[in-house]
C-alpha cells in the first residue's frame, strides 16, 4: 500500500483527540482568567493619596525666626518665639506655590500677598494660607497633620 493511502484511512486527528484538546485549552484559559482575577486582587483599587501626616524634625533642629520650607509636601513650617506653626504653600486663588518674602508670602502666578500669618494682604486671593496641626511624636519629632486646618495664629509650643 503507498504512503499516500495510509494517510487517507487515518486522520491526523481523531474527533475524540479534538474534544478532548479542546476541553485541556479550556481548563487552561479558564486557570488563567482565574489566576489573573487573584493577582488583580492582591493590588488595592483604592488610591489614599499622599500621606497627611508628615515628620518635619525635632523642635531642637529650628532656629528663632526660620522658615523652613518643604516643596513636595507644601507646607512652610515656621518657627517663632510663640512656637511652632506650620503653614500652607498653596495659594488660595488658583493653588499655585506661594514663596516666603520679606513681608511674609507671595504668588508668583497672579501676584496675590500673604503677611508672615498667611493673611492676604493684596492680589486675587479670597482667603488666607491654611495653618495645619502640628503635634510631637513619642519620639520627639515634630509632625504635621495636613488633614486638620487650625485656626491662623495658632502656635504649637514645645
Ligand atoms: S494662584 Fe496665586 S494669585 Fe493666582
Amino acid at each position: 500500500m503507498k504512503k499516500e493511502n495510509l494517510r487517507m484511512q487515518q486522520p491526523e486527528m481523531d474527533r475524540r483527540q479534538f474534544h478532548s484538546r479542546l476541553g485541556w485549552l479550556g481548563v487552561a484559559a479558564s486557570g488563567a482568567i482565574a489566576a489573573a482575577g487573584n493577582l488583580l486582587y492582591l493590588k488595592p483599587a483604592v488610591d489614599y493619596g499622599p500621606p497627611t501626616r508628615i515628620r518635619v524634625g525635632r523642635p531642637e533642629e529650628y532656629k528663632e525666626g526660620l522658615k523652613e520650607i518643604y516643596e513636595n509636601e507644601r507646607i512652610v513650617v515656621v518657627c517663632e518665639k510663640d512656637g511652632f506653626a506650620a503653614i500652607s504653600v498653596k495659594c488660595t486663588h488658583l493653588g499655585c506655590t506661594v514663596r516666603t518674602s520679606d513681608s511674609g508670602f507671595e504668588c508668583p502666578c497672579h501676584g496675590s500677598q500673604f503677611d508672615n500669618d498667611g493673611f492676604v494682604t493684596g492680589g486675587p486671593a479670597p482667603a488666607p494660607l491654611n495653618w495645619y496641626q502640628i503635634s510631637l511624636t513619642p519620639n520627639g519629632e515634630l509632625e504635621v497633620d495636613k488633614s486638620v486646618v487650625v485656626p491662623s495664629g495658632t502656635y504649637f509650643k514645645v
